[in-house]
Protein backbone atom coordinates (compact mmCIF):
# COMPACT_ATOMS: atom_id res chain seq x y z
CA UNK A 1 0.00 0.00 0.00
CA UNK A 2 1.22 3.40 -0.96
CA UNK A 3 2.63 5.20 2.16
CA UNK A 4 1.47 8.63 2.04
CA UNK A 5 2.28 11.70 4.76
CA UNK A 6 -0.19 14.43 4.88
CA UNK A 7 -0.44 17.98 6.64
CA UNK A 8 -3.85 19.33 6.96
CA UNK A 9 -5.79 16.19 7.40
CA UNK A 10 -8.33 17.68 9.53
CA UNK A 11 -9.15 20.41 7.35
CA UNK A 12 -11.80 21.10 4.87
CA UNK A 13 -10.26 18.88 1.98
CA UNK A 14 -8.18 17.24 3.76
CA UNK A 15 -10.34 15.17 6.26
CA UNK A 16 -12.63 14.38 3.31
CA UNK A 17 -9.81 13.19 1.01
CA UNK A 18 -8.56 10.41 4.07
CA UNK A 19 -11.94 9.21 5.29
CA UNK A 20 -12.28 8.59 0.87
CA UNK A 21 -9.26 7.13 0.30
CA UNK A 22 -8.16 5.56 3.39
CA UNK A 23 -8.93 2.01 2.39
CA UNK A 24 -6.04 2.21 -0.18
CA UNK A 25 -3.85 4.48 1.45
CA UNK A 26 -1.66 4.07 4.25
CA UNK A 27 -1.82 7.82 5.74
CA UNK A 28 0.25 9.19 8.30
CA UNK A 29 -1.03 12.42 9.48
CA UNK A 30 1.05 15.03 10.62
CA UNK A 31 -0.76 17.79 12.82
CA UNK A 32 -0.64 20.67 15.38
CA UNK A 33 0.26 20.48 17.90
CA UNK A 34 2.82 17.21 17.91
CA UNK A 35 4.17 18.52 14.66
CA UNK A 36 4.07 22.48 13.67
CA UNK A 37 5.31 23.14 10.32
CA UNK A 38 6.72 26.30 11.06
CA UNK A 39 8.90 24.62 14.14
CA UNK A 40 11.96 24.16 11.38
CA UNK A 41 13.81 22.21 13.52
CA UNK A 42 10.99 19.87 14.88
CA UNK A 43 9.65 19.12 11.30
CA UNK A 44 12.79 18.42 9.98
CA UNK A 45 13.71 15.95 12.28
CA UNK A 46 10.29 14.50 12.70
CA UNK A 47 10.01 14.30 8.78
CA UNK A 48 13.41 12.05 8.95
CA UNK A 49 11.84 9.64 11.63
CA UNK A 50 8.76 8.61 9.06
CA UNK A 51 8.24 6.08 6.73
CA UNK A 52 6.60 7.29 3.68
CA UNK A 53 6.60 7.33 0.33
CA UNK A 54 5.16 10.58 -0.82
CA UNK A 55 4.40 13.92 0.91
CA UNK A 56 0.94 15.33 0.79
CA UNK A 57 1.33 19.35 1.88
CA UNK A 58 -2.60 20.65 2.48
CA UNK A 59 -1.83 22.66 5.93
CA UNK A 60 -1.91 26.14 5.34
CA UNK A 61 -3.09 29.87 6.64
CA UNK A 62 -6.50 29.64 4.47
CA UNK A 63 -7.92 32.81 6.16
CA UNK A 64 -7.94 34.90 3.14
CA UNK A 65 -8.89 37.92 4.31
CA UNK A 66 -7.11 38.03 7.92
CA UNK A 67 -4.15 37.18 5.93
CA UNK A 68 -4.32 41.08 4.98
CA UNK A 69 -3.91 42.07 8.84
CA UNK A 70 -1.68 38.95 10.22
CA UNK A 71 0.43 39.09 6.40
CA UNK A 72 3.99 37.88 9.16
CA UNK A 73 1.78 34.60 10.08
CA UNK A 74 0.70 33.98 6.47
CA UNK A 75 4.42 33.98 5.23
CA UNK A 76 5.59 31.81 8.58
CA UNK A 77 2.96 29.09 7.62
CA UNK A 78 2.16 29.26 3.94
CA UNK A 79 6.20 30.05 2.66
CA UNK A 80 8.39 29.22 5.53
CA UNK A 81 6.55 26.06 6.93
CA UNK A 82 6.19 25.05 2.85
CA UNK A 83 9.72 25.23 2.65
CA UNK A 84 10.93 23.44 6.25
CA UNK A 85 9.18 20.01 5.19
CA UNK A 86 9.81 20.42 1.23
CA UNK A 87 13.81 20.27 2.41
CA UNK A 88 13.07 17.70 4.52
CA UNK A 89 11.62 15.84 2.14
CA UNK A 90 13.74 16.31 -0.68
CA UNK A 91 17.14 15.31 1.39
CA UNK A 92 15.13 12.18 2.25
CA UNK A 93 14.48 11.57 -1.46
CA UNK A 94 11.10 11.39 -1.08
CA UNK A 95 8.24 13.12 -3.36
CA UNK A 96 6.58 16.22 -2.75
CA UNK A 97 3.30 17.28 -3.40
CA UNK A 98 2.09 21.17 -2.74
CA UNK A 99 -1.69 21.92 -2.74
CA UNK A 100 -2.27 25.29 -4.01
CA UNK A 101 -4.97 27.97 -5.11
CA UNK A 102 -7.10 29.05 -7.98
CA UNK A 103 -6.00 32.56 -6.21
CA UNK A 104 -2.50 32.96 -7.77
CA UNK A 105 -4.42 34.10 -10.72
CA UNK A 106 -5.52 37.55 -11.15
CA UNK A 107 -9.23 36.56 -12.55
CA UNK A 108 -8.64 38.98 -15.75
CA UNK A 109 -7.82 36.81 -19.31
CA UNK A 110 -9.90 33.98 -18.32
CA UNK A 111 -10.00 31.02 -18.84
CA UNK A 112 -6.89 29.84 -16.80
CA UNK A 113 -5.12 26.52 -17.23
CA UNK A 114 -2.04 25.03 -15.85
CA UNK A 115 0.52 27.20 -18.11
CA UNK A 116 -1.22 30.67 -17.39
CA UNK A 117 1.11 32.96 -15.60
CA UNK A 118 0.12 33.26 -11.79
CA UNK A 119 -0.73 37.35 -11.14
CA UNK A 120 -1.79 36.92 -7.21
CA UNK A 121 -3.87 39.93 -5.84
CA UNK A 122 -4.22 39.45 -2.23
CA UNK A 123 -1.44 38.39 0.32
CA UNK A 124 -2.87 34.85 0.85
CA UNK A 125 -2.58 34.30 -2.86
CA UNK A 126 1.03 36.03 -2.96
CA UNK A 127 2.54 33.28 -0.35
CA UNK A 128 1.06 30.74 -2.21
CA UNK A 129 2.35 31.78 -5.23
CA UNK A 130 5.53 32.20 -3.62
CA UNK A 131 5.62 28.85 -2.28
CA UNK A 132 4.51 27.27 -5.76
CA UNK A 133 7.72 29.18 -6.91
CA UNK A 134 10.30 27.25 -4.39
CA UNK A 135 9.35 23.69 -5.05
CA UNK A 136 8.00 23.42 -8.60
CA UNK A 137 11.38 22.26 -9.96
CA UNK A 138 10.93 19.41 -7.49
CA UNK A 139 7.81 18.83 -7.04
CA UNK A 140 4.12 18.46 -8.05
CA UNK A 141 1.46 21.39 -7.57
CA UNK A 142 -2.09 20.83 -7.81
CA UNK A 143 -4.52 23.85 -7.71
CA UNK A 144 -8.19 23.27 -6.53
CA UNK A 145 -10.72 26.22 -6.31
CA UNK A 146 -13.82 26.72 -4.27
CA UNK A 147 -13.97 23.19 -2.93
CA UNK A 148 -17.43 21.82 -1.41
CA UNK A 149 -18.50 18.70 0.34
CA UNK A 150 -21.66 17.47 1.97
CA UNK A 151 -20.50 17.93 5.40
CA UNK A 152 -17.51 19.24 7.53
CA UNK A 153 -17.74 19.80 11.13
CA UNK A 154 -16.02 23.31 11.92
CA UNK A 155 -14.98 24.94 8.39
CA UNK A 156 -17.95 25.72 6.37
CA UNK A 157 -17.59 25.79 2.64
CA UNK A 158 -19.46 28.58 0.48
CA UNK A 159 -22.44 25.94 -0.39
CA UNK A 160 -22.77 25.44 3.19
CA UNK A 161 -22.51 29.12 4.26
CA UNK A 162 -25.55 30.25 1.96
CA UNK A 163 -27.87 26.76 3.05
CA UNK A 164 -26.80 28.42 6.67
CA UNK A 165 -27.82 31.84 6.15
CA UNK A 166 -30.95 31.28 3.74
CA UNK A 167 -32.22 28.38 6.55
CA UNK A 168 -31.62 31.16 9.32
CA UNK A 169 -33.68 33.57 7.48
CA UNK A 170 -30.74 36.31 6.21
CA UNK A 171 -30.42 37.77 2.86
CA UNK A 172 -26.99 37.58 1.38
CA UNK A 173 -25.43 39.67 -1.38
CA UNK A 174 -24.21 37.33 -4.16
CA UNK A 175 -21.97 38.78 -7.00
CA UNK A 176 -23.33 38.77 -10.58
CA UNK A 177 -20.67 40.04 -12.83
CA UNK A 178 -17.71 37.59 -11.92
CA UNK A 179 -17.15 33.58 -11.91
CA UNK A 180 -16.21 31.00 -10.04
CA UNK A 181 -15.15 27.40 -10.71
CA UNK A 182 -16.94 24.78 -7.56
CA UNK A 183 -15.11 21.43 -7.10
CA UNK A 184 -16.32 18.76 -5.34
CA UNK A 185 -14.21 17.73 -2.87
CA UNK A 186 -14.82 13.47 -3.33
CA UNK A 187 -13.74 14.22 -6.89
CA UNK A 188 -10.66 15.76 -5.48
CA UNK A 189 -10.00 13.01 -3.74
CA UNK A 190 -10.30 10.17 -6.18
CA UNK A 191 -7.77 12.45 -9.00
CA UNK A 192 -5.81 12.43 -6.56
CA UNK A 193 -5.40 9.16 -6.09
CA UNK A 194 -4.68 8.74 -9.60
CA UNK A 195 -1.85 11.71 -8.78
CA UNK A 196 -0.36 9.55 -5.89
CA UNK A 197 0.27 6.50 -7.98
CA UNK A 198 1.67 8.59 -10.82
CA UNK A 199 3.96 11.02 -10.09
CA UNK A 200 5.31 13.69 -12.07
CA UNK A 201 7.34 17.18 -11.30
CA UNK A 202 4.14 18.89 -12.95
CA UNK A 203 0.92 21.38 -11.90
CA UNK A 204 -2.07 20.26 -12.44
CA UNK A 205 -5.72 22.09 -12.01
CA UNK A 206 -8.28 19.64 -10.04
CA UNK A 207 -11.21 21.67 -10.74
CA UNK A 208 -14.99 21.38 -11.57
CA UNK A 209 -15.86 21.20 -14.83
CA UNK A 210 -17.81 24.32 -14.93
CA UNK A 211 -17.53 27.80 -14.08
CA UNK A 212 -20.43 30.27 -13.18
CA UNK A 213 -21.25 33.23 -10.93
CA UNK A 214 -21.62 33.38 -7.46
CA UNK A 215 -25.24 34.88 -7.78
CA UNK A 216 -26.30 31.70 -10.20
CA UNK A 217 -24.39 29.44 -7.35
CA UNK A 218 -26.33 30.63 -4.72
CA UNK A 219 -29.80 30.42 -6.84
CA UNK A 220 -28.88 26.86 -7.80
CA UNK A 221 -28.55 25.85 -4.19
CA UNK A 222 -31.50 27.76 -3.16
CA UNK A 223 -33.57 25.95 -5.22
CA UNK A 224 -31.78 22.30 -4.94
CA UNK A 225 -32.03 22.16 -1.42
CA UNK A 226 -35.83 24.05 -1.37
CA UNK A 227 -34.96 27.27 0.27
CA UNK A 228 -35.91 30.71 -0.13
CA UNK A 229 -34.64 32.58 -3.00
CA UNK A 230 -36.03 35.74 -2.67
CA UNK A 231 -33.49 36.22 0.04
CA UNK A 232 -30.88 36.20 -2.51
CA UNK A 233 -29.65 39.75 -3.51
CA UNK A 234 -27.67 40.68 -6.41
CA UNK A 235 -24.46 42.96 -6.03
CA UNK A 236 -21.16 43.95 -7.97
CA UNK A 237 -17.59 42.29 -7.71
CA UNK A 238 -16.56 46.15 -6.76
CA UNK A 239 -18.86 46.50 -4.25
CA UNK A 240 -18.84 43.46 -2.67
CA UNK A 241 -14.72 43.22 -2.70
CA UNK A 242 -14.76 47.11 -0.59
CA UNK A 243 -13.13 46.08 2.38
CA UNK A 244 -12.07 42.66 1.56
CA UNK A 245 -8.52 41.09 0.39
CA UNK A 246 -9.01 40.99 -3.69
CA UNK A 247 -10.71 38.00 -5.09
CA UNK A 248 -9.36 37.17 -8.97
CA UNK A 249 -13.20 38.49 -10.83
CA UNK A 250 -12.82 35.96 -13.53
CA UNK A 251 -11.99 32.80 -11.61
CA UNK A 252 -12.99 29.84 -14.62
CA UNK A 253 -10.32 27.47 -14.18
CA UNK A 254 -9.24 24.74 -16.47
CA UNK A 255 -7.31 21.92 -16.94
CA UNK A 256 -5.96 20.66 -19.87
CA UNK A 257 -3.48 17.82 -17.76
CA UNK A 258 -6.43 16.08 -16.61
CA UNK A 259 -7.53 13.74 -18.40
CA UNK A 260 -7.68 10.92 -15.68
CA UNK A 261 -10.67 11.36 -13.39
CA UNK A 262 -13.90 13.31 -15.06
CA UNK A 263 -14.88 15.62 -12.27
CA UNK A 264 -18.34 16.71 -11.95
CA UNK A 265 -20.41 19.58 -12.62
CA UNK A 266 -21.69 21.73 -10.19
CA UNK A 267 -25.55 20.32 -10.72
CA UNK A 268 -24.17 16.77 -10.62
CA UNK A 269 -21.57 17.82 -7.08
CA UNK A 270 -24.76 19.41 -5.46
CA UNK A 271 -27.21 15.79 -6.34
CA UNK A 272 -24.47 13.51 -4.66
CA UNK A 273 -24.47 15.90 -1.91
CA UNK A 274 -28.20 15.94 -1.44
CA UNK A 275 -28.01 12.10 -1.71
CA UNK A 276 -24.98 11.86 0.87
CA UNK A 277 -26.75 14.14 3.29
CA UNK A 278 -30.46 12.02 2.62
CA UNK A 279 -28.52 8.49 3.17
CA UNK A 280 -27.09 9.78 6.81
CA UNK A 281 -30.15 11.00 7.60
CA UNK A 282 -32.29 7.78 6.54
N1 LIG B 1 -10.74 25.94 1.09
C1 LIG B 1 -10.54 26.55 -0.07
O1 LIG B 1 -11.41 27.31 -0.53
C2 LIG B 1 -9.29 26.27 -0.90
C3 LIG B 1 -9.30 26.59 -2.26
C4 LIG B 1 -8.14 26.33 -3.02
C5 LIG B 1 -7.01 25.80 -2.40
N2 LIG B 1 -7.03 25.54 -1.06
C6 LIG B 1 -5.80 25.01 -0.45
O2 LIG B 1 -6.10 23.69 0.00
C7 LIG B 1 -5.37 23.40 1.19
C8 LIG B 1 -6.32 22.90 2.25
O3 LIG B 1 -7.33 23.88 2.46
P1 LIG B 1 -8.50 23.66 3.53
O4 LIG B 1 -9.59 24.60 3.19
O5 LIG B 1 -8.79 22.20 3.69
O6 LIG B 1 -7.77 24.20 4.84
P2 LIG B 1 -8.32 24.33 6.33
O7 LIG B 1 -9.61 23.63 6.52
O8 LIG B 1 -8.22 25.77 6.72
O9 LIG B 1 -7.20 23.51 7.12
C9 LIG B 1 -5.87 23.94 7.17
C10 LIG B 1 -5.09 22.91 7.94
O10 LIG B 1 -3.74 23.37 8.09
C11 LIG B 1 -3.35 23.13 9.44
N3 LIG B 1 -2.28 24.04 9.84
C12 LIG B 1 -2.33 25.39 9.92
N4 LIG B 1 -1.15 25.88 10.41
C13 LIG B 1 -0.36 24.79 10.62
C14 LIG B 1 0.96 24.63 11.11
N5 LIG B 1 1.70 25.68 11.51
N6 LIG B 1 1.48 23.38 11.21
C15 LIG B 1 0.74 22.31 10.85
N7 LIG B 1 -0.52 22.39 10.39
C16 LIG B 1 -1.07 23.62 10.27
C17 LIG B 1 -4.63 23.37 10.22
O11 LIG B 1 -4.53 22.82 11.51
P3 LIG B 1 -5.46 23.42 12.73
O12 LIG B 1 -6.87 23.29 12.25
O13 LIG B 1 -5.11 22.54 13.87
O14 LIG B 1 -5.05 24.85 12.89
C18 LIG B 1 -5.65 22.65 9.34
O15 LIG B 1 -5.64 21.25 9.57
C19 LIG B 1 -4.63 24.68 1.56
O16 LIG B 1 -3.29 24.56 1.15
C20 LIG B 1 -5.33 25.77 0.79
O17 LIG B 1 -4.45 26.83 0.46
C21 LIG B 1 -8.15 25.74 -0.30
Amino acid sequence: MLKVAITGSKGLIGSRIKELLRQEIDFTELELPDFDITNRKHAIKLIKDIDFDLFFHLAAYTNIDQAEKEKEKAYLINVQGTKNVFDAVVEKKRKFIFVSTDFVFDGQHHPFYEESVPKPLSYYAKTKYEAEKLIKKQAMIVRFSYPYRAKHPSKPDFVKRICQDLEQKRQIYLITDSLMTPTFIDDIAFAMKYLFENFSTDIFHIVGTDSLSPYDAGKFIANAFNLDQTLLLKTSYLAYSKDKAIRPQYSEIKSRKNNFYKMRTFTEGISEIKKQTMDVRS
